[in-house]
C-alpha cells in the first residue's frame, strides 16, 4: 500500500488543510503504538485528493452528470435477426471458442461488496443458492469452470476481489472446501482499497474507534485498480490473457464464460462489451444502456429522468430505452492497462449514497449509531469505464436464462434468494423438457417438484443429450444431475 506522507508534521498539515482537523487532533491525543496505528492508516489516503472528493460528492450533491441528447444503444439480438447475422453468429461462436481454448480468457468476479440487504452475515459468495444440495455461489461457478475446462481442454484463471472485510472468510472458505477441485495456481484472491465515510453535513471523515477511520469498499469500479495494484493484470499478461469475462458474485444463472458473447466482442474489436435483457418495467432496477455522441453509457435506474425512461418506440410498442444492464462483461486486457496506467489519473466518476454509518465521535470519546442517514459512502463503478472505450459490443440475453440475482432477504424483494432457487429450478426443468422429458407442474405452470442441474454436467440444454434421462418428473420429486 502507498505511503502519500513521511512524517507526522506532514499529514497534519495535509490533515488540517483539507478539513480533517478533527483528525489531526485525535492524532494528537493519542499517544505511543496507538497513535502510530492511526498514523499508519491515515497515510495510506492522500488527503488533497480526498479533500478535492469531499468538496466535489459530499458538500456539494450533484456529482453525477447525465449526458444530454440520450439515445438507446443498438445491441446484438439473442436469435440472429436472419441467414447474415446467424452467419455471423456461428463465426463469433468459433471465434469465442477459439480464444478459449487457446487460454486466452479469464474469469473475473467482483466479489468485494457488503451485501447488506442480504441480511448474510458472511461473504456473499459463501451463500447457499443451489435448490436442492444448497451449494454455494462459489462453488457453483467452480463447476461451470470445471465444465468449460473440461469441454475446451484448457485452463481458465480465476481472479476474485475481495474487499478487507471479506478477503479472510473468502481465501478460508476455498480452503475448507479444497478449492472446489480447481487447480489453486490458477486462483487469484486480491482486495480492493477502501474509502473514509464521511459526514453528510461537514464532509469530515468518520472514525470507526479511536484509532481507526470507518471505512467501506470503493465501489466494483475500483475493481480496474485493484486488477493492476494486486499484481493480477501482471499475471494476466504473462499468462496471455487477451480477455477477462467479468462477473458480479451474485447471479447464479450467469454464464461464467460464454463464448458467443466473448466471439461477438473480440471480433468487433470492443474493448468492453456488456449483456443486456429487456427490461420489465421502465423504473426497473438495472442501469440503463444509452448513447450519447457516440459513446455507450449505463445510466443507473435511479439517475434515469422517468420521462426518459417511459417513453415508447412507436415502431414496436416496446420501451424505447429497452436495455437493461445486468453487469456482466467482457474486457479486453489492453484496455485495463491503457485505463490504468496512471492509477491517480482512472477516469471513472464517483457516486455518493447516502447512508446510515455507525462512528466513534472523539468530540464526546464514545460509539455512536445513528438512526437516519449521516454519511456518504463514495463508490466507483465499472460500466463508467463504457464511455471511455472506442469500441464497445452488447449482447442480448434472456432472463429467464442468464439472470437471478440474490440481492434482497426473503420476502424483502424480487431479487431474493427463494426466487433466484426457483429461477433455476425452472431453467433446469425447460431443458429437461427440451429433450422429452415431461416435467409436472402446477395449476400456475410452476415446476411440481424439486430439480437441479448443475453446471459441471450442463450449461446448454444440448448438454443433456449425453446423460441418461427420467421420461418423466412427477410432483414433489426430487432430481438432482
Ligand atoms: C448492480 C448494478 C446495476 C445492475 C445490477 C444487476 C451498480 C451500481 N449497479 O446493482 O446497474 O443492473 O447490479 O444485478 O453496480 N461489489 C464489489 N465491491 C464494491 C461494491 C460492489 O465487489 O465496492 C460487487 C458486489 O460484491 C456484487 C456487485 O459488485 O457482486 C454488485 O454490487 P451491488 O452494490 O449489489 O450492485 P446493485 O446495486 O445490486
Amino acid at each position: 500500500m502507498s505511503t502519500h506522507y513521511t512524517s507526522h508534521e506532514e499529514l497534519v498539515r495535509a490533515l488540517n488543510r483539507n478539513g480533517q482537523e478533527h483528525l489531526a487532533q485525535q492524532l494528537n491525543e493519542l499517544g505511543g503504538s496507538r497513535r502510530e496505528e492511526l498514523f499508519q492508516q491515515l497515510v495510506t489516503y492522500d488527503w488533497e485528493r480526498l479533500g478535492r472528493l469531499v468538496q466535489t460528492y459530499v458538500l456539494s450533491e450533484g456529482a453525477v452528470k447525465i449526458p444530454e441528447e440520450l439515445q438507446p444503444a443498438p445491441y446484438y439480438p439473442m436469435t440472429p435477426a436472419g441467414p447474415d447475422q446467424e452467419t455471423q453468429y456461428r463465426a463469433a461462436w468459433a471465434k469465442g471458442a477459439q480464444l478459449v481454448l487457446e487460454g486466452k480468457v479469464a474469469l473475473f468476479t467482483v466479489a468485494g461488496g457488503q451485501g447488506s440487504r442480504l441480511g448474510f452475515e458472511h461473504p456473499k459468495g459463501l451463500f447457499p443458492a443451489s435448490p436442492i444440495r444448497r451449494l454455494s455461489l462459489f462453488g457453483w461457478f467452480a463447476e461451470s469452470l470445471h465444465h468449460m475446462q473440461r469441454r475446451f481442454r484448457t485452463v481458465i484463471p480465476w481472479y476474485i476481489m475481495t474487499s478487507q472485510t471479506n478477503h479472510d472468510a473468502t481465501v478460508g472458505f476455498f480452503e475448507e472446501n479444497d478449492y472446489f477441485g480447481l487447480d489453486p495456481q490458477n486462483l487469484m484472491f486480491f482486495s480492493q482499497a477502501m474509502l473514509p465515510a464521511f459526514d453528510l453535513e461537514t464532509g469530515k471523515a468518520l472514525l470507526k474507534s479511536p484509532t481507526s477511520l470507518a471505512l467501506s469498499p470503493n465501489g466494483h469500479g475500483g475493481s480496474l485498480t485493484a486488477i493492476r495494484e494486486s499484481g493480477a493484470l501482471a499475471d494476466m499478461s504473462r499468462r496471455g490473457i487477451e480477455h477477462i469475462s467479468y462477473i458480479q458474485v451474485d447471479n447464479p444463472l450467469v454464464r461464467p464464460i460464454d463464448p458467443l458473447f466473448i466471439g461477438l466482442h473480440a471480433l468487433a474489436d470492443s474493448e468492453m462489451s456488456s449483456k443486456m435483457l429487456p427490461k420489465r418495467e421502465p423504473m426497473e432496477k438495472l442501469g440503463n444502456f444509452c448513447m450519447c455522441a457516440d459513446k455507450l453509457w449505463v445510466i443507473e435506474y435511479s439517475d434515469m429522468p422517468v420521462a426518459l425512461a417511459e417513453e415508447v418506440d412507436p415502431g414496436t410498442g416496446r420501451l424505447r430505452f429497452l436495455a437493461g444492464s445486468i453487469a456482466i462483461h467482457v474486457l479486453r486486457v489492453d484496455f485495463v492497462e491503457r485505463l490504468t496506467a496512471d492509477p491517480e489519473q482512472l477516469g471513472l466518476p464517483f457516486h455518493r449514497a447516502e447512508k446510515a454509518v455507525a462512528y466513534w465521535d472523539p468530540a464526546c470519546g464514545a460509539a455512536v449509531s445513528p438512526s437516519g442517514k449521516n454519511a456518504v459512502k463514495l463508490e466507483m463503478f465499472v460500466f463508467d469505464a463504457l464511455p471511455l472505450c472506442s469500441r464497445t459490443v452488447i449482447l442480448e440475453t434472456s432472463r429467464e436464462e442468464e439472470f437471478a440475482p440474490i440481492k434482497d432477504a426473503d420476502g424483502r424483494g424480487l431479487d431474493s434468494p427463494l426466487v433466484a432457487r426457483r429461477a433455476l429450478i425452472e431453467r433446469g426443468a425447460r431443458w429437461l423438457e427440451q429433450n422429452g422429458v415431461l416435467v409436472a407442474r402446477d395449476a400456475a405452470g410452476e415446476v411440481a417438484g424439486m430439480i437441479e442441474i448443475s453446471p459441471f454436467v450442463a450449461i446448454y440444454p444440448e448438454d443433456l443429450q449425453a446423460y441418461e434421462l427420467p421420461a418423466q418428473i412427477l410432483e414433489g420429486d426430487t432430481f438432482l444431475l
